[in-house]
């Protein structure tokens, strides 16, 4: 008996690869600071857990599959309160997290075969959902140098095929934490205009932002481009509410949401008790998202001065989200994150890290590069890049960083 091809051929988490190794190392006592993962450690606003605390409801039923009715409604609230007001109550749909949203958006707009253009370093696990529909990530390499930020508009209509379907990017970017300006997202709108595609943003880290010009949402272009625009987003980040998958897609495009919706009616139901708690949101006051904003960006400060300041390693500041990624002076980031895993102790702790390469397609892009999620409270972290620092030194004393 095989399993499938597909199967074999599906790559693994680039986030999740390491864990077999930080499993031992915990079974051995050693304490893992762990910026690997992008769970936030902030709490999970009170309102929702007393949903939790109080609940009755007996037995628990299945939830609409395009979302509870009260779920979509404080959903269309909080969209409202950003000023987006075009937005009906059925342009709404719950997914079960933002990866079901990205599932879903994908498997609608592209065939097996068909291209979506992604701009490099990606979020590792857009590269599986594509993997197991068929669909092809094409990468338009960013650089590091230029803060992540975009290439020039050639650059991407050279990549675009009678294959090409959609864009796909995410802003505040995981991994970078690049935050695109209002000539950025103009641009991906004019090429989904004038190329007749998709365009898709995933802003799981909307809230996340450390610079001072303003948010620049794909939703300010959903009037613009009203069949070809989709949004992704989650609350998973937004209000500690990692296990509680709860994703969103919206469009306008009436074709895509009712394919949304039959995707939806397949799986019957997301989780009710999540829903129902995630009504709250329309009681989360202004100071739980300045707090959680002010908690990221001394996290951030913390870590990039940090992290500039350890020789041979290059890092742009962040502009949002809470990952950075560090080009250290060594030749392959993988061997480098196992062995901190594996042998290297301060005090019997160690650090754990993303392995960039995971983030990328381009053969050979992001080998000597790591993805950081600052998720750590900032003396953790202090603690955290300190370790950092002493296995780089130690690694490159006992030449393995060649
Ligand atoms: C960019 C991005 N999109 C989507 C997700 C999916 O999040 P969830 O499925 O928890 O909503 C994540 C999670 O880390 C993410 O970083």
């Amino acid at each position: 008996m095989q399993t499938s091809q597909r199967l074999k051929d599906l790559p693994m988490s680039a986030i999740r690869k390491l864990t077999p190794y930080a499993t031992k190392a915990l079974a051995d006592g050693v304490k893992i600071y762990k910026l690997n993962i992008g769970d936030p450690d902030i709490k999970t606003p009170e309102c929702m857990l007393d949903v939790l605390r109080k609940w009755e409801t007996n037995p628990i039923r299945y939830a609409a599959a395009i979302g509870e009715p009260d779920f979509l409604k404080a959903l269309h609230q909080y969209y409202l309160k950003l000023g987006f007001d075009f937005i009906a109550l059925e342009n709404i749909i719950s997914t079960i997290g933002g990866s079901e949203a990205i599932f879903m958006a994908l498997f609608s707009v592209a065939q097996a075969g068909d291209e979506v253009l992604i701009f490099e370093p990606f979020f590792a696990n857009y590269a599986i959902t594509a993997g197991i529909l068929g669909v092809k990530l094409v990468p338009i390499p960013t650089y590091i140098e230029d803060g992540f930020h975009l290439p020039k508009k050639e650059v991407i209509e050279k990549l675009i095929t009678s294959k090409t379907k959609a864009i796909i990017y995410c802003n505040p970017s995981n991994p970078t934490g690049t935050v695109y300006t209002k000539e950025e997202v103009e641009m991906l709108v004019n090429i989904a205009k004038e190329k007749n595609i998709f365009l898709m943003c995933d802003e799981v880290y909307r809230e996340f932002l450390f610079v001072k010009r303003p948010f620049v949402s794909i939703l300010d272009y959903f009037k613009q481009i009203p069949e070809q625009a989709i949004l992704i987003d989650s609350l998973s980040k937004r209000y500690s509410l990692c296990g509680g998958r709860l994703g969103i897609l919206i469009t306008l495009n009436n074709e895509l949401r009712d394919g949304f919706a039959k995707i939806a009616n397949s799986r019957l139901s997301g989780g009710l008790i999540d829903q129902m708690m995630a009504t709250k949101m329309t009681d989360v006051g202004k100071e739980y998202t300045d707090n959680v904003q002010k908690e990221y960006r001394n996290r951030r400060d913390t870590v990039y001065k940090m992290l500039k300041d350890i020789p041979g390693v290059v890092v742009s500041e962040p502009e949002g989200a809470f990952y950075i990624i560090a080009k250290l002076p060594i030749k392959n980031s993988e061997e480098f994150c196992i062995w901190m895993l594996k042998e290297f102790r301060d005090n019997n702790e160690t650090v754990m890290m993303a392995p960039a390469g995971g983030f990328y397609l381009t053969p050979g892009k992001g080998v000597d590069e790591v993805r950081i999620a600052y998720v750590l409270e900032v003396p953790k972290l202090i603690r955290a890049i300190t370790l950092l620092k002493m296995g780089l030194e130690t690694y490159t004393a006992k030449g393995k960083a060649e």
